[in-house]
This record gives C-alpha cells, sequence and structure tokens, in this order.
C-alpha cells in the first residue's frame, strides 16, 4: 500500500521517480506526487489526484528538473483520495517534503498537540503530521534535520516508510522504516535510488541494501550510505546482489501484467522447481528441510497464517501436508490470528506464506509465534522482504516479480512449494511408500506441461466470457482439494470484475446457497475426476433442477458432465493433489477476460492494492 521512490544523483530525478512510480503502481493508484529541489534551490511539489498517467499530464507542461526527488503513489488510509491528501506534504515553512507509506496510528494526539501550538494542516493525513512535527522538533531546538527526525519518530506509533526532502541541503535524502519497506540502491556513479522494492531500483543497479527495522538512512551525495537508528547508533548495512531482469517487469506485449503473468506460470513453475527437483525426477531437495528436519517432522502441528490468495493457497497446503504426512494442520488468517489469544505451542511449526513478504498482519502473526517460541518457516516471492528476514527459515517460491494485483503465478508458485513440502516431509516420515512418493515426485514435475495444454483454453474462454458479463452474483463449487481452487476462482473474478462472487464446497451448497440459484446465476463447478467426481455430479444435478446455468471445468474426454453442464473445459488430467495448479488456469482466465469484457483496469483494481502494508 502506497509506493515509495527516491532518487539523488547527477541524473534529472524527474523521469527516474514517474518511472519508478509506475513500476510501484500495483501498490496504490488513488493519487500520486513528486518532489524535487530545483537548481535554483527552490523545493517544488507537484501532485495530482488518480493515477501516475495524471500526474504526468499535471507535470507535462512545467520544466521539472532536479538531482534529488521523491515520489509516491498513494492508497489511501487517512484522507479521501484527492490531490491535498496526494503525497509528498511540505513541513509548515515549505523547507521540507516527506512522502510515507504506512500509517501513524498516534497522528491524532500528535496533530492536537501541534494545533494546541498553532500549526495548520492543509490535509487530512497522518503524513501531513508527521513532517510538521519533525520540523518542529528541528526549529524550536535548532537540531540538525537527522535529529530532528529520530526524535520525531520515537514519539511516533505506528508503521512507516519515509523519505525527506531538505530545501537547504539539497544533497541529502534522509529514508527511515519501521514495519514497511525501504530499499536503498547503490548506483555506480555516487547515486543513491530509494523504493518500496527493487522493481524500481533493478534497471540502474543490482546493488542494494534492504534497510532494517528502525534503520534510518542518509543518502548524501559524495558520501557512503550512512545507516544509523532512532538512538544514533551507527548500523552496519548488508549489500545485496539483485537479479532481476527488465523484462520481468514489462508487460513483454501483453496487454495486462495480469494475463502475461497468466501465461508465465509453466516456466515460473520450473523455475520453482529447478535446483529442487532432480532431473530424474525422483527426489526433491528443500534446503529448509535438510537444515531444520527434526524440528519438521518432529512437529505436533503445523499452522499456515496468511492473507488473500496466500491463505488459499494454504487451504491446498494442509491437505496435502495433511493426508501425506498425517501433521495436523490449521489455517488461519493472519489478521484473526493475531488478535484471537491462540494457542500456539512452542513444538508447533507456523508457515507464513506470502507474495509480498510484507502483508502487515502476516508479519504481526509471525511475530506472535515467535514469542510463543514456535518455530516460523515462510514462503515467500520478494527476495529479501521483511517476512522472509524474520523467519527461521523458508522456501522462496522463485516465481519473479508478480505485478498484476490479482494474484496468479504467486498462488501456483505458493502451491508448488507446498507440494515439495509435503512430499519432502512424507518422505522423512516415512508416511507414503517410496513408489508413491516416486510416482507423485514424476507427476509433479510434468504440471508446467499441463498447464501448457489448459492455456490453450484461452481462445475459448475468451469467447464465453462476454455471457457472464450480465451477471451479478456468480457461484463457484468445488470439493476437497478443488474447493480452495473455487474460492481463489470467485475471489479473482470479484477482485477485477467487481461481480460478486461465492466459493464454497459443492456439498455446503444446501445449506444456504442454494436459495440463490435461478437462470440469472452463473455456477462454476470444479469438476475433475478425482474420489468425488461421483458426488460433485449430484452437486451438478442440484444446481440444473433449480434452473441453475452450470460451467464445468472437467477431465479431458469426460462425456457424462458435457451432457449435464452448459458450458464444459476441458482440462489435462493430473493427480488429484495436483489438480489446483491446472484447474485454477481457466478460472484465471475467465475472470480475466470477463474483466477486460467489463472494461475494467484489470491490473489495478478500484480499491485494492498488491502489497497490504497496514492493517
Ligand atoms: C492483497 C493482494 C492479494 C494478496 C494478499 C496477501 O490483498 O491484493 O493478491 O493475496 O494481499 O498478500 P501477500 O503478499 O501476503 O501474499
Amino acid at each position: 500500500m502506497c509506493g515509495i521512490v527516491g532518487y539523488i544523483g547527477h541524473k534529472n530525478a524527474y523521469p527516474i521517480l514517474i518511472k519508478g512510480l509506475k513500476r510501484l503502481e500495483y501498490r496504490g493508484y488513488d493519487s500520486a506526487g513528486v518532489a524535487l529541489i530545483s537548481e535554483e534551490g527552490n523545493l517544488n511539489v507537484y501532485k495530482a489526484k488518480g493515477k501516475v498517467a495524471d500526474l504526468e499530464a499535471h507535470c507535462q507542461e512545467k520544466d521539472i528538473t532536479g538531482y534529488a526527488g521523491i515520489a509516491h503513489t498513494r492508497w489511501a488510509t487517512h484522507g479521501e483520495p484527492s490531490s491535498a491528501n496526494a503525497h509528498p506534504h511540505y513541513s509548515a515553512s515549505g523547507r521540507l517534503a516527506l512522502i510515507h507509506n504506512g500509517i501513524i496510528e498516534n497522528y491524532l494526539t500528535l496533530k492536537e498537540n501541534l494545533i494546541s501550538r498553532g500549526f495548520t494542516f492543509k490535509s487530512d493525513t497522518d503524513t501531513e503530521v508527521l513532517v510538521q512535527l519533525i520540523e518542529h522538533i528541528m526549529l524550536s531546538n535548532s537540531l540538525p534535520l537527522l535529529e530532528a527526525v529520530q526524535v520525531a519518530l520515537h514519539q511516533v506509533i505506528g508503521a512507516y516508510a519515509i523519505a525527506i526532502l531538505d530545501r537547504e541541503h539539497p544533497d541529502t535524502v534522509i529514508c527511515a522504516r519501521q514495519s514497511s519497506p525501504l530499499v536503498v540502491g547503490l548506483g555506480s556513479d555516487n547515486e543513491f535510488y530509494l523504493a518500496s522494492d527493487t522493481s524500481p531500483i533493478a534497471e540502474y543497479t543490482d546493488k542494494v541494501v534492504f534497510l532494517n527495522e528502525g534503520d534510518i538512512a542518509v543518502l548524501q551525495l559524495g558520501k557512503k550510505l550512512q545507516v544509523v537508528n532512532m538512538d544514533n547508533v551507527k548500523q552496519h548495512p548488508k549489500v545485496k546482489q539483485i537479479d532481476v531482469t527488465l523484462g520481468q517487469l514489462e508487460k513483454g506485449g501483453y496487454p495486462y501484467f495480469m494475463l502475461k503473468e497468466i501465461f508465465e506460470q509453466p516456466d515460473c513453475l520450473r523455475n520453482c522447481m529447478r535446483g529442487r527437483i532432480n532431473v530424474d525426477a525422483d527426489r526433491i531437495t528443500l534446503s529448509a528441510v535438510i537444515d531444520y528436519r527434526k524440528r519438521l517432522i518432529e512437529a505436533r502441528r503445523f499452522i499456515i497464517v496468511a492473507c488473500g490468495t496466500s491463505w488459499h493457497a494454504g487451504l491446498i497446503g494442509k491437505q496435502l501436508i495433511e493426508n501425506l504426512c498425517r501433521i495436523p494442520v490449521e489455517v488461519e488468517y493472519a489478521s484473526e490470528f493475531r488478535y484471537c489469544n491462540p494457542v500456539i505451542y512452542p513444538d508447533d511449526v507456523v508457515i507464513a506464506i506470502s507474495q509480498s513478504g510484507e502483508t502487515a498482519d502476516t508479519l504481526a502473526a509471525i511475530n506472535l509465534a515467535h514469542e510463543a517460541g514456535a518455530f516460523v518457516f515462510g514462503i515467500c516471492n520478494a527476495i529479501g522482504a521483511s517476512i522472509p528476514r524474520q523467519t527461521q527459515t523458508g522456501v522462496y517460491i522463485h516465481v519473479g516479480p508478480e505485478i498484476g494485483v490479482a494474484s496468479t503465478k504467486a498462488f501456483t508458485g505458493q502451491v508448488t512449494v507446498l507440494s515439495m513440502l509435503a512430499l519432502c516431509l512424507a518422505a522423512e516420515r516415512k508416511t507414503i511408500s517410496a513408489e508413491q512418493y516416486k510416482q507423485m515426485v514424476s507427476e509433479l514435475t510434468k504440471v508446467p506441461e499441463k498447464m501448457e495444454e489448459a492455456l490453450k483454453i484461452n481462445k475459448q474462454i475468451e469467447k464465453l466470457a462476454p455471457i457472464f458479463t450480465y451477471a451479478k452474483n456468480c457461484l463457484y463449487l468445488g470439493r476437497g482439494y478443488n474447493y480452495p481452487v473455487a474460492l481463489e476462482g470467485a475471489l479473482k473474478l470479484k477482485e477485477i470484475s467487481y461481480i460478486h462472487a461465492e466459493g464454497y464446497p459443492a456439498a455446503e451448497m444446501k445449506h444456504g446457497p442454494i436459495a440463490l440459484i435461478d437462470s440469472e446465476m452463473p455456477v462454476f463447478v470444479i469438476a475433475t475426476r478425482d474420489k468425488l467426481y461421483e458426488k460433485v455430479i449430484s452437486n451438478i444435478q442440484e444446481v440444473r433442477a433449480r434452473g441453475g446455468r452450470v460451467t464445468a471445468l472437467v477431465t479431458k474426454g469426460d462425456e457424462q458432465i458435457r451432457k449435464l453442464a452448459d458450458h464444459v473445459i476441458e482440462l489435462p488430467d493430473t493427480l488429484e493433489c495436483f489438480q489446483p495448479l491446472v484447474a485454477s488456469i481457466p478460472l484465471q482466465l475467465l475472470a480475466y477476460h470477463i474483466a477486460v469484457c467489463k472494461g475494467k483496469d484489470v491490473d489495478r483494481p478500484r480499491n485494492l492494492a498488491k502489497s497490504v502494508t497496514v492493517e
């Protein structure tokens, strides 16, 4: 939520900042702004309501140059989306400009205090309170900016990643983080980049520093990166090398990132398995399992914590781990878990699943698990993000940057890692036979090919999509491994087409949703050949008997359901436990094409953000 970019060096900062904001637009896009210090020494702020393109249009006629700049794309928390509430915010005298990602929880108390001292505010944001507070501390105590920031941050409760420009010191950008991500890029030519993630930085440098909790960084021209904490204790940042190609950050000829990412999935899964499943496809090696074998195989229980799509992957993980390893698994929404006084035993293993590795609720759930002495295992995509750094071990899904707000390849990457983890643990615990293990590992390696086959139905789905655009409500049904697929299919449709959709376990339909079924309500049933196949057929009959219109996802060659359903989408066969990897594809495509037919902005659905760094 909210994206931050900054630059200081010898190039004109404006184009770098705008390009960076576009790369970060998945984090928020209700307003955007940029601040630059001009050659004459003026600190200029330009802001616009709407997307980054609106900011660009607003700036078009203006001559904007500067070698130090900060920029922000916003996802509103405090104050409606408007130009006034957009960042950067000026301090009272106009000497400072600040951008912020996060929430200052005690902003009202701080604001009232400042108002009692005669301060006035131009916006409804918590951010403006912070910049006014910093300047007030700086001027009233004659402190340098760094010290004023340290004093101010001691007074702040909440989450933040901030960057500040000071008109009086045009050679410096100061930034800080607490519970919101911030990465500094070290350019080759005495220059610094700054961003919420590596995507705006990757095209300029591969050397980055992921700031740690409580770090304050000073980016000063001609000096080395200086990092201290709030108490001015020097920190020793580690420089990391990143490996992100430009192609991964661009649409590569596809109209939307979401479609590109759907089509990337076969290769993403190959990357995810590469080096982990050997060439003979008969053995999986996960270093996390080698390093922590005993802790993992002797776990009393696994608790999976996640949000959104990652939670759906967790539901599939539960079935995989329980079926294959016979270890009990609970799956919790991180946002509920953190406040429900959960029972956590020291011999539990808590698995945190997160694409971004920055979700605030998932991070809070991890902290709770640490406090209870449990072992914490992360499954993340973004390399070097907070969650992988705050877990004892874990497995990266390695599907590359996911930019479309609706998660697709991260979901199948997460399910792939959970499949490999379950198989590894099952082999260690000997809860499946050697033969079964070998057969399953070999089948897992064939899934990318099967996904490629499933992607061939894109044209069929594109043709089918227009008939669903009228729908106000849709129902998605599945059982067993396909129940989370139904949930995820419904979520995709809701997120990008704004059609209300519900995922349900097919048999539960009788206990409520069946009352909604009529000829206006499309019902999507995942009815692949598995042990519950016959039962799902009965569920289809129940829908038909009430005039419902059924679109069924079936195993290739299924003639029985073809006779019952209005539309069938055929899928290549695979093992039941890997079916979600294949069956998700047509549901992702369906949501995509319905949203495109409805003229929606697929990559930037309203009100959503890809990385939810506030609770
Ligand atoms: C947001 C995104 C979802 C994502 C969820 C959890 O809601 O829009 O796509 O599934 O956050 O994010 P995480 O990064 O923790 O997987």
